[in-house]
C-alpha cells in the first residue's frame, strides 16, 4: 500500500468532521423537521438523542476507523478478520456514492440561488421558479457545477485539499449563520416564531412521543454524518495520540450548535412573514424561505448571504462523501488519487443528472433510501464496535486518552444493546411508511 495521506493537525480533523456534520442536514433539514414536529418538543428530543445515541455512535465509527487505519473495505475486513469486510464495506462506498448523487444536485440548487439571490430573481414567484429550476437540464448543470468544486478539493488530497479548505470554511459557516441569527432578531414579529421554537412544550410531547421519536433519531444519525463510513474514513488519517472521545463530543456540540443556529435563522424569519410552516420536503427551504426573502427589506442581502452559507456547508459535506469512494479506489487498488477522483467524479456525474432529470426518483432516493442505506451501515458498525472488537474497541479509544475509568461499561452497554434497538426501530418505521 502507498504512503497514506494524513491531518496535519488534530484541530483539522476536527473541522474536516465538523464540516462534514454540518450540511444540509442541518441548514435546510433541521429546521423543517422541528417545524413538521412541534417545535420545541422537536428540539428537545433531538438534542437528548445526540446526546444518548449520536455520541456513543460517533465515537464508534471513529473508534473502528482509526484501528482499522484504512477506507472501510480495508478496515472492515482487517477488523472482523474475514472476506465479510468486503460486501460491508463496500455497501459504506455505495451509501456515499448514492448520497453525493442526490447531494450534488441539491447543493446545485443552493449554488444556483446564491448566484442569483443578488438580482433577486426568483423572488415574484418563488414556487414556479423552484420547479423550473429543480429538475431538468438547468438542475444538471448546476449539479454538475457543485460537483466539480467538491471534485478540485478532493482531488488536493486529505492535507492539502480537504482540511486547507475546512479550515476555512467552516470557521465561515460559523461566523455567517451567526452574524444572521443576531440580524434574523432584530427583525419585527419574530416572537412568534422564537417562542415555537424555544418555548418547552410538555404535552405535546406527551402526546405525540412516538411519533417525534423517529425523525428525531433519524436526524441524529444523519446530521452526525454516522453509517456512511464517511467519518470512519476520515478517522483513518488521525494519529493514534488523538482522543477520540473529547473529539467525539467537540464535533457532535459543535455540529449541534450550528443546527441550533440555523433554526435560529429560519424559523423566526418565516414565522415573522406569516408564512407556516406546514410541509417539509426538498422545496421547503427554496419556496417558503424565498418567499420570506422576497418581502423583507434587504432580503437580496440577506438571501445571498444566507445561501452562499449553506452552500459551504454543503460543500464541506460534499468533500466527506466523495473522499470515501476515492480514497477506497486509492487504498484498495492501487489507483493514484487523480485518477480515482476522476473516475468517481465522473460516475456521480452521470448518477446525479439521471436524478436531476428523475422528478420522482429524487425525492426516493434522497428520503427513504438513504435513510435505509444510513441505518443498516450505522447497524454493521455497532455490530463490530460492540460485539466482535469489544475490548479492543475500548483499547482504542483509550489510546490518547487514557483509562476513561467507568465511560467503558457503559459506551459497550450503549453500542451493543441500546443503539442497534434504536437504529432497528428506525429501519422498521422507515420500511413501514414505505409500504403504507
Ligand atoms: N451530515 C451531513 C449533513 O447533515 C450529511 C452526511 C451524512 C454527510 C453522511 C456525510 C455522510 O448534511
Amino acid at each position: 500500500m502507498m504512503d497514506r495521506d494524513s491531518w496535519v493537525s488534530n484541530v483539522g480533523f476536527v473541522l474536516a468532521a465538523v464540516g462534514s456534520a454540518a450540511g444540509l442536514g442541518n441548514i435546510w433539514r433541521f429546521p423543517w423537521l422541528t417545524a413538521d414536529n412541534g417545535g420545541s418538543a422537536f428540539l428537545v428530543m433531538y438534542l437528548l438523542l445526540v446526546v444518548g445515541i449520536g455520541v456513543p455512535g460517533l465515537l464508534a465509527e471513529l473508534v473502528l476507523g482509526r484501528r482499522g487505519r484504512q477506507t472501510p473495505i480495508g478496515a472492515l475486513r482487517a477488523l472482523i478478520g474475514s472476506r465479510w469486510g468486503t460486501p460491508l464495506g463496500a455497501f459504506n462506498v455505495i451509501t456515499t456514492a448514492v448520497m453525493l448523487s442526490f447531494y450534488s444536485v441539491v447543493g446545485g440548487w443552493i449554488l444556483r440561488y446564491t448566484l442569483l439571490s443578488p438580482t433577486g430573481a426568483y423572488f415574484a414567484q418563488p414556487q414556479q421558479y423552484f420547479s423550473h429550476a429543480s429538475h431538468g437540464l438547468p438542475a444538471v448543470g448546476f449539479h454538475l457545477l457543485f460537483l466539480t468544486i467538491v471534485a478540485i478539493i478532493v482531488y488536493f488530497g486529505v492535507s492539502r485539499g480537504i482540511e486547507r479548505v475546512s479550515k476555512i470554511m467552516l470557521p465561515a459557516v460559523v461566523v455567517l449563520l451567526g452574524g444572521l441569527a443576531v440580524w434574523t432578531a432584530t427583525q419585527p414579529n419574530t416572537a412568534v416564531g422564537y417562542a415555537f421554537y424555544l418555548d418547552f412544550d410538555g404535552d405535546y410531547l406527551a402526546t405525540h412521543f412516538f411519533d417525534v421519536l423517529g425523525p428525531a433519531a433519524g436526524q441524529a444519525l444523519f446530521t452526525l454524518s454516522l453509517g456512511a463510513g464517511a467519518m470512519l474514513t476520515y478517522a483513518s488519517y488521525l494519529d493514534e495520540d488523538v482522543s477520540l472521545p473529547r473529539d467525539t463530543l467537540v464535533i457532535a456540540i459543535s455540529n449541534t450548535v450550528i443546527g441550533v443556529l440555523a433554526g435560529l435563522v429560519v424559523l423566526p424569519l418565516l414565522f415573522s412573514q406569516g408564512i407556516s410552516p406546514g410541509q417539509g420536503g426538498p422545496g421547503a427551504l427554496f419556496v417558503a424561505l424565498a418567499t420570506a426573502f422576497g418581502s423583507l427589506p434587504g432580503g437580496t442581502l440577506v438571501a445571498t448571504v444566507f445561501f452562499f452559507t449553506v452552500l459551504l456547508a454543503a460543500v464541506t459535506s460534499g468533500i466527506s462523501l466523495l473522499e470515501t469512494p476515492v480514497a477506497t479506489l486509492v487504498d484498495n487498488y492501487g489507483i493514484s488519487r487523480r485518477r480515482a477522483t476522476l473516475l468517481m467524479t465522473l460516475v456521480i456525474a452521470v448518477t446525479g443528472s439521471g436524478l436531476a432529470l428523475a422528478g420522482p426518483m429524487f425525492r426516493f432516493v434522497s428520503g427513504p433510501v438513504v435513510d435505509v442505506m444510513l441505518t443498516i451501515g450505522l447497524f454493521a458498525f455497532l455490530a463490530i464496535a460492540g460485539w466482535i472488537l469489544r475490548d479492543d474497541a475500548v483499547a482504542e479509544f483509550q489510546t490518547g486518552a487514557g483509562r476513561l475509568r467507568g465511560f467503558a461499561t457503559p459506551w459497550l452497554l450503549a453500542v451493543s444493546w441500546v443503539l442497534p434497538v434504536v437504529v432497528m426501530f428506525l429501519l422498521t418505521t422507515t420500511l413501514a411508511s414505505l409500504a403504507s
